[in-house]
């Protein structure tokens, strides 16, 4: 038999094979998400999320700075309150744990674009993403409270706010009550397409928001659904989205592929808690190698069509592209 294309050719050698390579990862392309607690001096560890812990706001400038120096653009901020009560209040007060935390960051890590996930499940008492009435969620009722935690993290000086709650015309609504006060120029990152996913249980951790009763999938998206995540897209981008994100990352790379096919807008994945804490585990267990898996998962999420992407492993991942 005589082979007249031969694939391997191109993969003798080393420096041919990074010639010829499609898909480069740069620290750029990272968002490090971290967790905003109450008072001082506070460093918590997260179980599930070796690496990961919440910070007070002294201990996050000192982290955050760490992250600048990594080369990281961006965090993105999710907060815990001092009290939760039935309608998460604390979630746009001027004085909570994130709003602080935007202040200080630009002031004093100016280099670092500081976006804050805009939701109330960290907030309120029963752990849902937006306000109850007669035993559900309440759609509508909780789009005003959605814009109010946005404009409160613009009026502290967040540099992009992204709602991650599944209210049906959130986006709009926030992005008309950013417009009124005169942030029209600040960017939404919208959680276009999340799913129910039980890849989030190690963050439910983190920022204590475990429903109290139920679960999510009267908001979030149904796993088994692909269509439907291009609809969540298109909505979306009518509201005024400047960029769609899709939630979980690795899972679901069929839908970052067909909205980076779709859609003009940059697109972000999230690789979630489940996701870092699967490959910790087996990393700490001597079951995989750590780096490898990370850069490979990293890469495949970036070759399927995402731009951006939110994950635990940014400072790690960027400490490894620095040479
Ligand atoms: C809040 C929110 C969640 C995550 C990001 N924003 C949890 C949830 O929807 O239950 C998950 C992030 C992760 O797992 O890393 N709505």
């Amino acid at each position: 038999m005589e082979l007249i294309f031969r694939p391997r050719r191109l993969r003798r050698q080393a420096t041919l094979r990074k010639m010829v390579q499609e898909t480069h990862l740069r620290r750029e392309d990272f968002i490090y998400p971290m967790f905003v607690a109450p008072g001082q001096g506070v460093r918590q560890a997260v179980d599930a999320m070796p690496g990961v812990c919440r910070l007070s706001v002294d201990q996050l400038l000192k982290e955050a700075r760490e992250v600048a120096d990594l080369g990281l653009p961006a965090v993105l901020l999710f907060g815990l309150p001092q009290k939760k009560d039935e309608t998460g209040s604390e979630a746009a007060s001027p004085k909570g744990a994130v709003q602080q935390a935007v202040r200080r960051l630009k002031k004093e890590v100016p280099a670092l674009l500081v976006i804050t996930d805009v939701c109330l499940c960290g907030y309120t008492s029963h752990g849902h993403c937006g306000l109850i009435q007669g035993g559900e969620v309440d759609n509508d009722a909780s789009l005003e409270a959605l814009a109010q935690v946005a404009l409160s993290y613009a009026e502290a000086g967040a540099d992009m706010v992204a709602p991650s709650d599944m209210m049906d015309g959130r986006v709009g609504a926030i992005r008309e009550a950013l417009d009124e006060r005169g942030f029209e120029m600040l960017p939404i990152m919208s959680y276009a397409v999340k799913y129910a996913s039980s890849f989030y249980g190690p963050f439910r951790e983190a920022a204590e928001s475990t429903p109290a009763f139920g679960d999510r999938r009267a908001y979030q998206m149904d796993p088994a659904n692909a269509r439907e995540a291009l609809k969540e897209a298109a909505l979306d981008v009518e509201e005024g989205a400047d960029i769609l994100m899709v939630k979980p990352a690795l899972p679901y790379l069929d839908i970052v592929a067909q909205l980076a096919g779709e859609f003009d807008l940059p697109i972000a994945a999230y690789q979630v808690s489940g996701e870092y804490a699967m490959i910790k585990a087996a990393a700490l267990k001597g079951w995989l190698n750590e780096e490898a898996v990370m850069l490979e998962s990293l890469t495949a999420i970036k070759r399927a069509g995402a731009d951006l992407i939110v994950t635990y492993f940014a400072k790690q991942a960027a400490a490894l592209l620095r040479n």
